[in-house]
Order: structure tokens, then sequence, then C-alpha cells
């Protein structure tokens, strides 16, 4: 089949983030920002796009918060909902619609959606045995049962998929399942529900990504490949449950559709609700191009399951593409709504107000585009200090500056060029081929670092030319010096318009550009000579240590609340006489002495008063403590432990010693005066 070339309008679709907790820097990463800049891209170029977002307010993710809380699940999403929908316009991020799945437009839609498929006979209809929470009294569907993952062995796996390996499970798949309500062992009862035979699809599916779409990103072609090689089984897409939008036949009450089968459809409810009248041609027309942008633990679902959905329904068209990105970690450590382990967007907006595009910049120069990503604070601060401020900045307000101080903010004209002059404009107009290559192909890294060369290419033309020098001997150079500076900062304006709309925007207003055309990229007449640039404004400003220290120290204390949240003591060991428990001689005793035991990074040797002819221990706490700060201290030590050797000395005993939050060994000692000498018991 020959492939379409031209389209007349691309329908972008944004994963619909869970109202269960506010926006974090992965989701960002991953999806938002990624999606707002490939059609703030198109909207440049004068196509007729539309960005599709909204809240998924269904599922077992906002039940379980509302029952942690107390409260119902309309309250979760009432409250998630505006928090998202506020802190994402807070970014910029340009959605045409940002919906939610519990409005009466998409409750209808998904209704009618699966009426449709059920009418068609497409859903199989079966009896299966499910968890259930006696104590409880409640089906355990989806991440009301936790377990360990058959495959990787993760034991906080969840009913419908194991966050560690990402792969997606069967309830009853899992080793060892508890009902995360009460924690109990689940019974299993008889239950019906209705299934997508996903096999059907499966030479459907196989033509049109294996065959078709050859072209989609690595990561998600091998992900569907491997999920159509292991064979597709029927899904069901009912749950046993009483938060979502009820079956719509009968002998299904108490059953709502599955948030999987609902979620995707609020992708076309809020097209709806956008467009009314003509939100079909979105959808159904063939020269319309449908990408969906995602996370990757959405793979499956949008390349399978809602593909699928749409084959069996008859009328839509299928995606072009599926961009999924990897995931973005923390400082090193996987992102956890539950753990707190988050940056998360309403928070910095309040913590950096006006900083949205420094944000927006470090997550798309680190995007986890080919493979997971770590986002650092430092990282954060470096970007800022050295590129955002260092490169885009400085050229920007050099040539500000410079105009109003020489030309009293008239731009020049440009004279006869020079060679050198001609190169540089050669060369910035084959940034407009590579960043437009990179953008239609959703390499969003590679496309930022070309804008980059933008700025870098002004600031090396600027170092190189030096206007200031000139300006004593030769105002006609200087004139074609600025005049050409002034056109990069020009093209400048458009090129980071998708990508810094609030500083692209600031720029614009400094040279009276009022509108971005992506067409003129390139050129070097965007502005006329003898009109007027404004006074110089910073784009941006350098991120002090204190600012980043505030950051990392919140992150230091979460990781220490969620150590002390998880930890739990040791079983108790088995009971032991009063005897067995007297042939331990505990003691008191005084350091007189600690130092370090040479070639030995672990080990400290101790001189003990113990109130007779003293002795030495050997410990391995050198790690955790100065010799220094131990000396005079009492500690606790077992007093008739068999003497061993460790590098050449005898140690007569053992130092008692606990691990801290921080797994550090602390020294255990008596809480008042005891002599040395004294036993414990
Ligand atoms: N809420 C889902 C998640 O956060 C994504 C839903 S995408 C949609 O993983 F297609 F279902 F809307
Ligand atoms: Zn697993």
């Amino acid at each position: 089949m020959e492939k379409q070339k031209h389209y007349a309008r691309t329908l972008v679709t944004t994963a619909l983030p869970y109202a269960n907790g506010p926006v974090h820097i992965g989701h960002l990463a991953g999806v938002y920002v990624p999606a707002d800049i490939y059609v703030r891209y198109l909207r440049l170029k004068g196509e007729d796009v539309l960005m599709i977002g909204g809240s998924d307010e269904h599922g077992v993710p906002i039940t379980i918060k509302a029952q942690k809380e107390g409260v119902t699940p309309q309250d979760i999403v009432d409250r998630y909902h505006k928090i998202i929908k506020e802190s994402m316009a807070g970014l910029g991020i340009s959605f045409d619609v940002y919906g939610r799945t519990t409005s009466e437009m998409h409750r209808h839609t998904a209704s009618d959606f699966f009426k449709k498929l059920y009418d068609k006979g497409e859903f199989i209809e079966k009896m299966s045995k499910q968890f259930y929470d006696e104590e409880a009294n409640q089906w355990l569907a989806d991440r009301y049962i936790t377990g360990t993952c058959p495959h990787c062995g993760n034991d906080g796996a969840y009913g419908d998929q194991c966050e560690a390996c990402g792969t997606s499970l069967n309830a009853t798949d899992l080793i060892n399942p508890r009902s995360a309500i009460t924690g109990n062992v689940p019974v299993l009862k008889e239950t019906k529900h209705w299934y997508m035979p996903l096999d059907k699809w499966e030479p459907r599916l196989r033509q049109w990504i294996l065959e078709e779409h050859k072209e989609w990103k690595t990561n998600v072609y091998g992900q569907c490949k491997s999920w159509l090689d292991g064979g597709l089984q029927p899904r069901a897409v009912t749950r046993d449950l009483n938060w979502g939008i009820p079956v719509p036949i009968e002998g299904a009450e108490g059953k709502v559709l599955y948030v999987w089968f609902d979620a995707p459809i609020g992708y076309i409810s809020n097209t709806k609700e956008l467009r009314p009248d003509d939100w079909e041609k979105y959808w159904k027309s063939p020269d319309t191009r449908i990408i969906h942008f995602i996370g990757k633990d959405n793979i499956v679902f949008h390349c399978l399951i809602f593909p699928a959905m749409l084959m069996a329904e008859g009328s839509y068209q299928l995606a072009e593409n599926v961009p999924a990105n990897e995931f973005l970690n923390l400082e090193g450590d996987k992102i956890s709504t539950s753990r707190n382990w988050a940056v998360w967007l309403n928070e910095y907006l309040e913590d950096f107000p006006g900083k949205q595009d420094v944000l927006r910049y470090v997550l798309t120069a680190n995007a986890p585009e080919t493979k997971d990503n770590d986002f650092t604070w430092k990282d954060f601060q470096d970007r800022n200090n050295n590129e955002l401020v260092a490169i885009l900045g400085n050229f920007v307000n050099r040539a500000i500056v410079l105009t109003n101080k020489y030309f009293d903010g008239v731009i020049p004209q440009a004279h006869e060029l020079t060679s050198y002059d001609r190169d540089t404009i050669e060369e910035f107009k084959g940034v407009k081929d590579d960043l437009s290559q990179a953008l239609d192909t959703f390499h969003f890294r590679a496309a930022l670092a070309e804008a980059m060369k933008l700025a870098r290419i002004g600031n090396k033309y600027l170092a190189d030319t030096e206007p200031w020098k000139l300006a004593k001997t030769d105002m006609i150079r200087v004139e074609t010096i600025m005049n050409i500076a002034l056109q990069i900062t020009a093209n400048l304006a458009i090129a980071f318009e998708p990508f810094l709309p609030f500083s692209a925007e600031k720029l614009r207003k400094m040279i009276n550009l009022d509108h971005a055309d992506w067409n003129k990229l390139g050129s070097i007449d965007i502005l006329k000579a003898g009109d007027r640039v404004e006074k110089p404004e910073l784009l941006f400003e350098k991120i002090d240590d204190e600012t980043i220290k505030i950051q990392t120290d919140r992150l230091e204390r979460i990781k220490q609340e969620n150590i002390l949240k998880n930890f739990k003591p040791k079983a108790v060991a088995p009971t032991v006489a009063f005897d067995d428990f007297q042939k331990l001689d505990i003691r008191v005793g005084k350091v007189l002495a600690c130092e370090k035991v040479k070639k030995a990074d672990k080990l400290l040797k101790f001189t003990i008063d113990d109130g007779l002819k003293g002795r030495t221990i050997v410990s391995g706490i050198a790690k955790f403590y100065n010799p220094e700060d131990l000396v005079g201290k009492d500690v606790c030590f077992i007093a008739n432990f068999a003497p061993r050797t460790l590098k050449g000395i005898e140690s007569q005993g053992m130092i008692l010693s606990a691990e801290d939050a921080d797994g550090r060994l602390v020294v255990i000692g008596p809480h008042g005066e005891v002599r040395p000498g004294v036993q414990v018991g």
C-alpha cells in the first residue's frame, strides 16, 4: 500500500494523566513537553493541528487514593484535575482542549462505543475466577491486588502490571497475591466479564505495525513485535468496581468499563468537546495524521488494544506514529508518586516563578528518547548557567545592548558583505532544514541542539567580528555586523518558539517582531533596517547554589522519611533461656585511645579501659567515625568473646553498634555515668 505523504491536518493526543496526584517532571519529559514542541512547530508552519489532552479520572489508582484519604473518588479527581490543568497551562503546554473522563460527553461517547462493539458481536462474554476480599466485601481488580511478579520477582507488582519490569499481568499470575485494602489473602470467585478478542485482530495489527510502520522508534516497534510474537490473548474490558462508566447492557449491574477501555476514548470525547461540529474529520478522514504521545508503559494500550478497539468499531483512522519515550529518573532513583519521589510541576512553578523555559529546556535537552535518563538539580543548574545564560542569553543581550548603544535602538542597514559574513549566513541557513528534519522525526533533543547551534553561531560571529572595537574607526562595517546579529536574533525568536515559548515571546517583543513564521527561518531579512528594537531585558539569569540546595535538601528529607516509613524490624529470634543470656558477658568500657588500622579502610583499633588491665578491640566502623571523636566515650562491649586476630592485631571482644536510617553504624553506650567494667544485664 502506498503511504499517504500529504496530510491536511494533524491530531496530536497526549496520554491522559491519572488524576490521583499532580504531574511531575517524568510526565513532562516523556509526554507533554515533546508533544507541545511538536504542535507549536506545526502551528508555526501554519498547519492545521489540534492538541488533545485531559485527565484520566477512572480506575483503581483513583479509588485507592480516595480510600486512603477517606474521601470520595470524585473529591480526588476534582482536586487533581484542577491542579494538573492549571500547572500545565503554567508551563505553557498549549492544549487546545484539556478535558476529563468524568464529563458527560465522555460518559456518553465511551458508553456508546462499548454498546456499538457489543451490538456488532465484537466481544466474548465469559465467566472467570477473580480475586475477592471477603473482609472488605470487595472485588479486587487490577491494583487492588499486589504480589510478586512471576517475571522479575519484584514483590510490589500490581494485578495489572509490574512497574519494575514493565510486564502487563493478570492478577492470577501473581505469586503470593494480597489484597491492597486489607493485606489479606484473597479468595477466587466466579464473575462474568466482556473480552476483546485481541487474537482476532492480531494479523491486522502485525501488518499495520510490523509491515507498514517500520519507521517507528525502535523501542516502540520492538515492544510491539515482542507482544505480537508472543501471541495476543482476549482481554477483559470490564471490571467489578463501583467507580467508572457503567457497562451499558443488561445483566451488568455493578460493573464498569475497564479504565483502559474508556480512557483512550477520552481522546475522542475531548476532540468532540472542542470541535462539536467537525470533530469527525480529525478522527475518520484518511488525510488526517494522528500522533499519540505517551510513555513506554502505555505502549501496549496505544499500539495494540486501542487500535483493535478502533478496528472493531470500523470507522476510525489508526495512528500514524506513537513516539513513546522511556522514563526519566530523579537523582538516580525511579520517580514515584506514592513515595513522593518527584519534582512536582505545581511546586516547581511556585519555587521558580518565571523560569518555565528553564525546566522545558532541561527536560528536552535530557529527554529519555532512546533510554531512561536522569534528572539532577546539578545538571539543571549547569544547563541554565552554562547554556541558557552563557550562550543564548548572552548573545541576545549583546545584540540588543550594542544596537541601543551605537544606533539608539534603530536597526542599521547591511552594506557590503565580507566572505566571513557570507559563511556565517550560509551556516545558519542550514540550521532550518536540520531543525525541521529533527522535529518531523520526533528527535527533540537533536532539534534543540540545532536551535542552540544558531545561538552559538551568533556568539561566535560577534566574538570574531568585535564590533565594539570597530566602533571608533569603521561605523559602516559595524552597521553591517549589527544588522546580521539582529537577523540572527530574529531567527532565534522563531527557532526557539516551540521549545522556549516564554523567552521567545519576550525576545519577539524586544525586537518588535509581532509574528513568528517558521518559513522565514534561515533568512536574513526578517527585520527591516530603520525599525526599532526595545531596551534590553535579560532572558535568563544565573541560578545560585543556595537555590539548588533548597531542592536537594528537600529530596534528602524525603529520602529519610521513606527510609523511616519503609523500615520493618526483623522478626524476633527464637526465645533463649536466662542462663543462655548470662553466658554473654556484656560490659561498659571507656575509650582511652582510638586509631585507624593501617591498610584496612574499615577497621578502628580501640584501647578500652575495662576496669581491669585494659584491652584492645578492633571494630569495623572506620567508615562512620573520626577516631578522635570516640575518645572518652563510654561503649558497651562483649567481654568474653573468643579473641580474633585482625590485620595482626588481637581483638579482645566486640563493641556493640546498631545501624541508623542511613545504614551507618552507631556505637551503643550507657545513658548516664557507669564505671568501666560494670556488667550490662
Ligand atoms: N492514565 C494513564 C497513565 O497515566 C494513561 C492513559 S492514556 C489514555 O498511565 F490513552 F488512556 F488516555
Ligand atoms: Zn516484573
